[in-house]
């Protein structure tokens, strides 16, 4: 089969393709035949070596994301057979080969049948930030109905899934953005009101929407100097979910305010194969609610092939994209 590889780190030219044995589907596994992949701020971030005990050994095929054609079926396997369309997050990490190839094994418990209403390229723009934000939103802060949810980076990945997420869940959604087409854009993919964090301050927009009381719920999607303000816009007793707690923050608010931090690591089940079965599960919630219409990924114009993997991952970097960046396999 064709794959993109890296064998080193480095800039997005790194990627070489290469022709490599196609794998053979073991007990509880599927052989998929990929039709699309998307990006992920964590490929970009395997591919320059920001966490290299992270990555696959090389030759190491990047993208956890993906939608595609089961083409085997391992011994053992249920629910699935050959010609089902699926998706899911599923390798692009240390010990699982990724989407950038023709084809990939996948755990079957990872793995769900695509949405029948998106597109694959749409498909596998979804599944990394839905079980981001379902962890975060659902399982861990468990978000009620009424409760005022302020998501920061209302169009990124994770932000515009986790906006959708809250609103079905009964929320009041609130969403920050830095432009004023973001901001429109945010608004048709869960927001209620949106927040141009270049114009208004925390303390100007706790004000105005909640009278100075805070949040219930802050999803922070950014990190840094934004997962302080996170807490600053929380209520007390409220939540704060981040994806992003590396190096050293400053929980003085947290402590004053009695909030809770949730932490979430959606790499965890692909990394120690725990709680894959779950992963399945959200990953089967999120087509139903996408056939009803209650979620939808938002893509970028900009569309790639897999031979154009390099100048989608600078596009990706840039921070120009709207939304996901799509690939599919030529
Ligand atoms: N721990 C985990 O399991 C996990 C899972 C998924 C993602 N992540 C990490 O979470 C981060 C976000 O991922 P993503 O997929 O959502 O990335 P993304 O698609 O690149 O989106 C990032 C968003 O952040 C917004 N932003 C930047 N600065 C901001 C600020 N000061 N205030 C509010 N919004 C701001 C950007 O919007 P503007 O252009 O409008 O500024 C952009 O929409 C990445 O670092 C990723 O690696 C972690």
């Amino acid at each position: 089969m064709k794959a993109f590889v890296i064998n080193a780190f480095g800039p997005a030219d790194v990627f070489e393709k290469v022709e490599m044995p196609t794998p053979q589907a073991a007990a509880g596994q599927l052989l998929v035949q990929i039709a699309a992949t998307a990006i992920n701020p964590l490929d970009y971030k395997l591919r320059r070596g920001d966490i290299p005990a992270f990555t696959h050994d090389f030759p190491a095929i990047l993208h956890g994301d993906f939608a595609g054609i089961v083409s085997a079926v391992g011994a053992g396997v249920q629910g699935f057979a050959v010609g089902d369309a699926v998706y899911g997050c599923a390798g692009g990490v240390r010990g699982r080969q990724g989407a950038l190839a023709d084809y990939m094994l996948a755990d079957a418990a990872l793995v769900a049948h695509k949405p029948q209403n998106l597109s694959m390229a749409e498909a596998a723009a979804m599944p990394l930030v839905l079980l981001t934000a379902w962890e975060g939103l659902i399982d861990t802060a468990a978000i009620k109905p009424g409760d005022r949810v302020l998501v920061h980076g209302g169009t990124g990945g994770v932000g515009h899934i986790a906006a959708q997420l809250a609103k079905w869940q009964g929320a009041k959604v609130y969403t920050t953005v830095g432009t004023a087409e973001k901001a429109e854009l945010s608004r048709e993919y869960g927001a209620d009101q949106v927040i141009n964090y270049r114009e208004q301050d925390v303390a100007s927009y706790v004000e105005r929407y909640t009278d100075g009381v805070g949040f219930d719920v802050v999803v922070d999607t950014v990190g840094g100097e934004t997962f302080e303000q996170s807490l600053l816009a929380t209520r007390v007793g409220g939540r704060i979910i981040t994806v992003l707690a590396m190096g050293k923050l400053d929980m003085t608010v947290a402590w004053a305010r009695k909030q809770t931090v949730h932490c979430v690591n959606m790499t965890w089940p692909m990394a120690t194969s725990v709680g894959m079965e779950h992963h399945g599960f959200i990953l089967r919630e999120g087509a139903k609610l996408a056939e009803s219409g209650k979620l939808r990924p938002l893509l970028d114009s900009q569309r790639f092939s897999f031979s154009e993997v390099a100048a989608a991952h600078v596009y990706a970097e840039s921070g120009q994209a709207l939304g996901k960046v799509s690939l599919t396999r030529d």
